[in-house]
C-alpha cells in the first residue's frame, strides 16, 4: 500500500510482512538464472571446476555484498541512487557514489531487455507442451510417434524465427510491466508470494524424478570434481559473474528491494536465507539437467540452448512427459517472471521517483526502451547473427548482441558495481551507521566487515583483471 508519508519519502512503500520481503527476494534471485544460466555456464567452463569456485564465490563475496546491497536499500528507504545518496549524506560522504548505483541501475535495464527474450523461449516451450498434451492427452511421453531429430530441431527451430521470438519476448515483458505498474505490494508481492511456494513444489517435484531417471552419478562426478587445471583467469571470471547474476546482485536490484523492508527485519539472516535458497536451487538444476545432458548424450557445452534442448528429449521418455513438460516449463516461467519483475523494479523506481511520474507511466518509459534492445536481442540468433557490436574487443569478439549485454553485464557491471559498494560501505559509509542496520553481532559482524574492507574488493580487483586479460 502506497504509505503517503511525508516530502521527499512520499509514495515510498513497503513489503507488507518480513517472509513477504524474503519471498520477494528469493523471487528475484532465483530465476532463468539458476536453471538456464547455471548450467550452461558450468558445461561451457568445464564443470567442476566452475561450480566450486562458484560456490567459494557466493559465501565469501556474494553474501558480504548482498547484505550490503539491502543495508544501503533499507537506510535509504528510495530508488538505489537516491538511497547510495542519502547514505553518503549522513555519513558526510560525496554525494557522487551513487554513480555506482546508476551505473547498475542502466545494467539492470540492459539485463531485463534479455531476460525477456530467453523469458519468451520459455512461453514457447509451453506452448508446445500444451499442445501436445492436448494432442496426446496425459497417457505415455511427450511427442509421442515423434522422431527425436524433429525434437532437437524444436530449439534451432525458434532460434531461426526472429518474428517469433520477438513476439514471445514482448509478451513477456508485457506481463513483468503489467506487475510492476500495479506497485509493491498489489503487483511485485502478488507474484513473490503465490508463485514461489507453488516453485519450489514443481521444482522438487522434478528434480525427485530425475534423480531417479536419469544418469545421476556422472552428472555428479562431472559437477563436483575439482580438475584445478581447468580453473583459468577467464573461468573464474564467469564464475563471479554467474553467482553475481544469480543473487541480482552488482546492479542495484538488491538495493531496490531492500528499501521496501522495515526497520524491524533482520538484515543480516535475510540475507543467508536468499543466498542459501538460491545456491540450492542453483546445483538442483545442474543435477536435474545435466543427468538428462549425459543419458540423451547431448554436448555440456551447448551455451544457451542446453536447458531447452536437453529437457524435452527426456519428457519424450518419460510417463505423463507432455503434463511433467508443461509443469516443468509453467514453473520455470514463474521463477523467471518473479525475476524479470526485480529487473524492472530497479529502473522503474529510480524513473519515477526522479522525475515525479506515476508508476506505470515510468514502467511504459523503461518498457519501452527494454522492448527496443529486447528485438535486438531475439534477431541476434538469426537476421543480426553476424553484427557483432563490441567486436573490436578481444574478450566480445565474435559476440552477438544478446551475449554482449549478457557478457557485459556479468562480466564488467556487476564486479564493478559491487566493488564499489564494498569499498562505499566498507570504508566511506560512517561505521556506527552501518552498525545499527546489519543485524549481526560479534565474531559475525567483524567476518563480514573484513570481507567487505579487505577481502571482496581485492579478490574481486584480481578476478576482474586476470579475467579481462587472459
Ligand atoms: N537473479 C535472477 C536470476 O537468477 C536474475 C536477476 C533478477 C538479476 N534481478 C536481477 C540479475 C538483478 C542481476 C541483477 O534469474
Amino acid at each position: 500500500m502506497a504509505a503517503a508519508g511525508s516530502g521527499a519519502r512520499a509514495g515510498h512503500e513497503n513489503w507488507s510482512s518480513r517472509s513477504a520481503f524474503i519471498l520477494a527476494a528469493v523471487g528475484s534471485a532465483v530465476g532463468l538464472g539458476n536453471m538456464w544460466r547455471f548450467p550452461a555456464e558450468a558445461g561451457e567452463n568445464g564443470g567442476g571446476a566452475f561450480v566450486l569456485f562458484y560456490i567459494f564465490c557466493v559465501l565469501l563475496i556474494g553474501l558480504p555484498v548482498l547484505l550490503s546491497e539491502v543495508l544501503i536499500g533499507r537506510h535509504g528507504q528510495a530508488n538505489a541512487p537516491e538511497s547510495v545518496r542519502r547514505l553518503a549524506r549522513d555519513s558526510k560522504a560525496s554525494e557522487g557514489w551513487s554513480v555506482l548505483a546508476s551505473m547498475g541501475v542502466f545494467a539492470a535495464f540492459l539485463i531485463l531487455s534479455f531476460y525477456c527474450v530467453v523469458g519468451g523461449w520459455v512461453v514457447y516451450y509451453i506452448g508446445v507442451f500444451a499442445s501436445d498434451l492436448f494432442q496426446t492427452g496425459l497417457s505415455g511421453g511427450a511427442f509421442q510417434g515423434r522422431d527425436p531429430e524433429e525434437i532437437k530441431a524444436l530449439m534451432p527451430g525458434l532460434f531461426a524465427d526472429g518474428t517469433l521470438m520477438a513476439g514471445l519476448n514482448l509478451g513477456f515483458l508485457g506481463v513483468t510491466m503489467f506487475f510492476v505498474a500495479r506497485g509493491v505490494s498489489s503487483g511485485i508481492e502478488w507474484v513473490a508470494v503465490y508463485l514461489m511456494p507453488l516453485f519450489f513444489v514443481l521444482f522438487l517435484a522434478i528434480t525427485i524424478y530425475g534423480a531417479f531417471t536419469g544418469n545421476f552419478a556422472e552428472a555428479v562426478a562431472y559437477l563436483f570434481t575439482f580438475d584445478f587445471s581447468k580453473l583459468t583467469g577467464e573461468v573464474m571470471l564467469a564464475a563471479v559473474g554467474q553467482a553475481f547474476f544469480s543473487l541480482s546482485l552488482g546492479v542495484a536490484g538488491m538495493m531496490t528491494y531492500g528499501a521496501y523492508a522495515n526497520r524491524d527485519t533482520n538484515l543480516g539472516e535475510t540475507s543467508g536465507i536468499i543466498a542459501g535458497a538460491d545456491t540450492a536451487v542453483a546445483l538442483l538444476a545442474g543435477l536435474a539437467i545435466f543427468p538428462i545432458v549425459f543419458a540423451a548424450g547431448l554436448s555440456t557445452n551447448a551455451g544457451p540452448g542446453l536447458m531447452f534442448e536437453s529437457l524435452p528429449i527426456a519428457f519424450q521418455q518419460m510417463p505423463f512427459g507432455s503434463a511433467i513438460g508443461l509443469a516443468f516449463f509453467v514453473m520455470i516461467f514463474f521463477a523467471a517472471l518473479t525475476s524479470s519483475v526485480s529487473l524492472l523494479e530497479a529502473p522503474t523506481a529510480y524513473v519515477f521517483e526522479k522525475f515525479k511520474l506515476a508508476r506505470p507511466v515510468a514502467t511504459i518509459i523503461v518498457g519501452a526502451g527494454a522492448a527496443v534492445l529486447g528485438v535486438l536481442s531475439a534477431l541476434s540468433f538469426n537476421d543480426l547473427a553476424e553484427f557483432y557490436p563490441l567486436g573490436f574487443i578481444p574478450l566480445f569478439a565474435e559476440t552477438n548482441f544478446f551475449d554482449t549485454l549478457d557478457g557485459v553485464t556479468a562480466k564488467l557491471f556487476m564486479p564493478i558495481g559491487a566493488i564499489l559498494t564494498c569499498i562505499f560501505v566498507g570504508w566511506i559509509a560512517d561505521a556506527r551507521l552501518i552498525d545499527s542496520e546489519n543485524g549481526l553481532d560479534g565474531a559475525l559482524h567483524k567476518l563480514w566487515r573484513a570481507l567487505v574492507r579487505f577481502v571482496c574488493p581485492i579478490v574481486l580487483a584480481v578476478i576482474l583483471f586476470v579475467g579481462l586479460t587472459s
